[in-house]
């Protein structure tokens, strides 16, 4: 079953498509990796979904709901949490206070936000840094701080763009660690990611987009093989 289904979604900035009449879907609990070059839409597709752009047209349903048209709180409260590609947090608040404040306000039915920040800083391994600023983070504690408050909210669907961009080969395995556990915990995944052997050995499936549209979708294995896919992005010999 889709947890999440887009009909036809498109944004343009000026003549621009950025993402041009997509339609795709990503089954429960499933991971689903979005690939494609720089520029491709695969960020403006997150941004579009979870309205913190509008899209020009087309349809979102998720869970049973059609979300196109709802502002991004609601979104956000029916069970869909995303992380940002450069790393988003209120600077003078610690790493305890956000957190708890996706869970208070971002979350759905959090009856003990303070409970539910800890599990979730738990969950990322920031427990430690709980009373720490959150700009005195390094990058991947930045990074875990964005996974943590998107936990709070106890999602049905996370929406992960490149989480692993920045990270050294150790956090990289840290962070891959943390999306399996996501999963496992019954959550679905989609995930932006250049990463491409990282993130082929997690996916389920992978959708590929190139100039604002969907040109491949299939298993890793499939897409990697496909003409296009290796002429526009991954090159040849690449695996
Ligand atoms: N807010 C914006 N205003 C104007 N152009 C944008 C904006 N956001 C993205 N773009 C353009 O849309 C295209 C797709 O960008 P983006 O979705 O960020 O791609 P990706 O995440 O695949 O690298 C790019 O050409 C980018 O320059
Ligand atoms: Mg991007």
């Amino acid at each position: 079953m889709a947890i999440l289904e887009t009909l036809n979604l498109s944004k343009s900035f000026g003549s621009l498509k950025a993402v041009a009449g997509l339609s795709f879907d990503v089954k429960e609990k499933e991971i689903l990796a979005v690939v494609g070059p720089n520029g491709s839409g695969k960020t403006t597709l997150f941004n579009v979904i979870s309205k913190v752009l509008n899209p020009d047209d087309g349809t979102v349903n998720f869970d049973g709901h059609r979300i196109d048209k709802l502002p991004s709180h609601r979104i956000a409260h029916l069970g869909l949490a995303r992380t940002f590609q450069v790393p988003a947090y209120f600077k003078s608040m610690t790493v305890e206070e956000q957190v708890r404040l996706a869970a208070q306000f971002g979350g759905r039915n959090s009856h003990d936000p303070s409970a539910t920040a800890s599990e979730s800083l738990a969950f990322v391994g920031l427990s430690d840094k709980a009373k720490t600023p959150a700009d005195r983070l390094d990058i991947y504690g930045k990074k875990r701080l964005m996974m943590a408050s998107a936990m709070a909210i106890k999602p049905k669907l996370m929406m992960l763009d490149e989480p692993l961009a920045g990270l050294n080969n150790q956090e990289v395995k840290e962070e891959l660690g943390m999306v399996t556990k996501i999963r496992e915990s019954g959550i679905t995944v989609m995930i932006i990611e250049h990463n491409i052997r990282a993130i082929f050995s997690l996916a389920d499936r992978t959708i590929v987009m190139h100039k604002g549209e969907k040109i491949a979708e299939g298993s890793p294995p499939e897409v990697s093989k496909n003409v296009q896919v290796v002429k526009v992005y991954l090159g040849e010999g690449y695996f």
